[in-house]
């Protein structure tokens, strides 16, 4: 027999407690990556809506998600937003992520927890690749927060990690051509110095939501020593409580680094 609501939200609410209490006293990753994956779904099966309200919430969700990072004392945060692939949707799902996705980086820039807290809101990835209203909101937000170092909100927009490491390939020959850099001179700290991220720790965690198993050509220099999360529910459906359990997972795993 299945619980009266009342009841089993005030035992789902106390799990929740307790898991924050056993979370918060055990160390969170300095850095959490995430793939926002399953907002058409979620618009089709929960909200039998367009797929739109689907990222409207999913835009809404990492606002919510960011406010955790910042209470549970996670420093960096990095999402993938659109990715190099994504450009091959139909070109009106494109244009609305776009400007979803500028309005969010405004937004962010004037929101006044991202000051308060003091919190550094970038992007990353082929700017070529993206409209000049996109690259007029990543300027601003950039003016806003160039100052900031204590959070950092990284979003991946017309991202992938293959181009990424092909890009700071490039660079690497052009500099060697130039007489700038020796061949042998070059290590992974050349290759990690060349990323789009290059001052940022690698990730400690990847979370991707919506039950798929796969990495999708997300930071895939960075990710070598990342523990890896995967959760069934939908982005916009993803709860506190889900984010406890990604977190407390990863305090479970013990991180050898190969050693
Ligand atoms: C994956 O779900 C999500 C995206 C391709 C875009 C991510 C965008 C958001 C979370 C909303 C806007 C966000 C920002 C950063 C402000 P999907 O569309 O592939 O859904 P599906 O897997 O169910 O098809």
């Amino acid at each position: 027999m299945a619980l009266p609501k009342i009841i089993s939200n005030a035992a789902y609410s106390t799990y929740e407690s307790q898991l924050e209490k056993e979370v918060l006293a055990g160390p969170v990753p300095g850095h959490l990556a995430i793939i926002m994956d399953g907002n058409r779904r979620y618009a089709k099966e929960v909200l039998q809506a367009e797929p739109r309200e689907g990222h409207i919430m999913g835009r809404a969700k990492l606002e919510e998600v960011l406010g955790w990072c910042m209470d549970t004392g996670i420093k960096v945060l990095t999402v993938y937003a659109f990715s190099t692939e994504n450009f091959n949707r139909d070109q009106e799902e494109v244009s609305f992520l776009m400007d979803l996705i500028s309005q969010a980086l405004r937004d962010f820039a004037d929101d006044p927890r991202v000051h308060e807290n003091r919190v550094r809101v970038g992007v990353l990835g082929d700017p070529s690749m993206l409209p000049e209203s996109m690259l007029e909101a990543i300027s601003y937000a950039d003016e806003r927060t160039s100052g900031y170092s204590d959070h950092h909100l990284n979003m991946a927009v017309a991202y992938g990690g293959r181009q990424e490491i092909v890009t700071a390939v490039k660079e690497i020959a052009r500099k060697v051509k130039e007489g700038a850099m020796d061949v042998e001179d070059i290590t992974e700290g050349t290759l990690s110095g060349h990323m789009y991220m290059s001052s940022m720790p690698d990730p400690d965690l990847v979370l991707r939501t919506s039950g798929e198993v796969r990495i999708s050509n997300f930071l895939l220099w960075q990710m070598a020593y990342s523990e890896l999360y995967f959760t069934d529910v939908y982005w916009p459906g993803f709860r506190y409580i889900d984010f406890l359990r990604s977190i407390r997972a990863y305090q479970q795993r013990s991180r050898r680094y190969g050693t």
